[in-house]
């Protein structure tokens, strides 16, 4: 499978990327980059970061949008992901690796032109990248064989000031409205989806205990992330929202339920900005655009991040 990855790398979204360098039967056409856990000079700079440790081949990395479609409406998620997106990570070196010229936008629509029906996007951020592709080309996303995000809440369970909104949609919600009005078919992994399926804190510490570069990377990256997470949100568990929604991309067998739903998303609610809004009984008369992840197969995912960072 060929795919292109487009991230606001992000201490979760690298995961995800390692996740897709370590699958046998996926190629990584493309790294697109956006503003969203950080400004977008640190994602292109995380993603490097990671690509050297894990020692990934010449990827092409595009630079995206540096802020959503509307001014003035980002705010990053430095509690989370540290000032720098990658958990305050002391350990960087320099790197050969560049950025292409082309505009991330540009190359999205410039990529799924050489080969329609072929690639499938994943999209672990604001979705600003694509609804610009979307503007630029009405056509891309019928060029676009299977387009998988992390975004959204289906139960208006949100990560944000407005409570009913996931972090990613938060960002930039009239890149989502345009983005899921503009595909036929998605396929979403919810926070809900994520808070239902943590790794344990044993899983964690296994995890993060490992002695390989991966394992050591993984380890000096997601201390902000558990200390938010246990500190401040007490959670019960691990959240890795960017690396189920990598899974279900990667291998479909691995979700074991989902439902098809037309879904839009509120611009305006002085509360509810942000918020997917889902048609759960399809009382609205629109055609499902959606594929809801209500459930994955967080066991084997376990056993893929054991292989990832052995
Ligand atoms: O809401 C979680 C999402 O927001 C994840 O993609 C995380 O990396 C942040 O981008
Ligand atoms: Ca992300």
């Amino acid at each position: 499978m060929r795919m292109i990855v487009d991230t606001d790398a992000g201490v979760d979204d690298v995961q995800a990327i390692m996740m897709a360098l370590n699958h046998a039967d996926t190629e990584i056409a493309a790294i697109t980059c956006v503003t969203g856990n950080t400004h977008v000079d640190w994602v292109t700079r995380n993603v490097f970061a990671m690509l050297d440790v894990v020692g990934a081949g010449p990827i092409p990395v595009f630079r995206g949008a540096e802020q959503p479609l509307l001014p003035g409406t980002w705010t990053g998620e430095a509690r989370v992901h540290g000032e720098d997106g990658l958990g305050n990570y002391t350990k960087r070196q320099p790197t050969a690796r560049q950025l292409q010229d082309e505009p991330a936008a540009l190359a999205l629509v410039r990529m799924a032109n050489e080969a329609p029906g072929e690639l499938t996007l994943v999209t672990l951020g604001p979705l600003t990248n694509v609804a610009l592709a979307c503007r630029l080309d009405p056509e891309f996303p019928h060029k676009i064989a299977r387009f998988v995000f992390m975004g959204g809440a289906e139960l208006a369970m949100g990560n944000t000031n407005n409570l009913s909104a996931e972090f990613n949609v938060y960002c930039d919600p009239e890149a989502a409205a345009v983005v899921l009005d503009a595909f036929p078919e998605a396929e979403m992994l919810s926070w809900e989806a994520t808070v239902r399926h943590p790794f344990t804190w044993e899983q964690y510490e296994t995890l993060a205990a490992g002695t390989s570069r991966a394992a050591e990377f993984f380890r000096d990256t997601t201390g902000s992330a558990v200390q938010f997470l246990r500190e401040q949100l007490h959670a019960p568990g691990f959240y890795i929202p960017d690396p189920l929604a990598m899974a279900a991309a990667l291998e479909p067998s691995l979700v074991e339920e989902s439902s098809f739903h037309y879904v839009a998303v509120e611009t305006r609610g002085a509360l509810t900005r942000g918020q997917t809004v889902v048609d759960h009984f399809g009382a609205s008369g629109r055609s499902p655009n959606v594929h809801i992840i209500k459930a994955i197969d967080i066991a084997t995912i376990y056993a893929m991040f054991e292989q990832m960072l052995s």
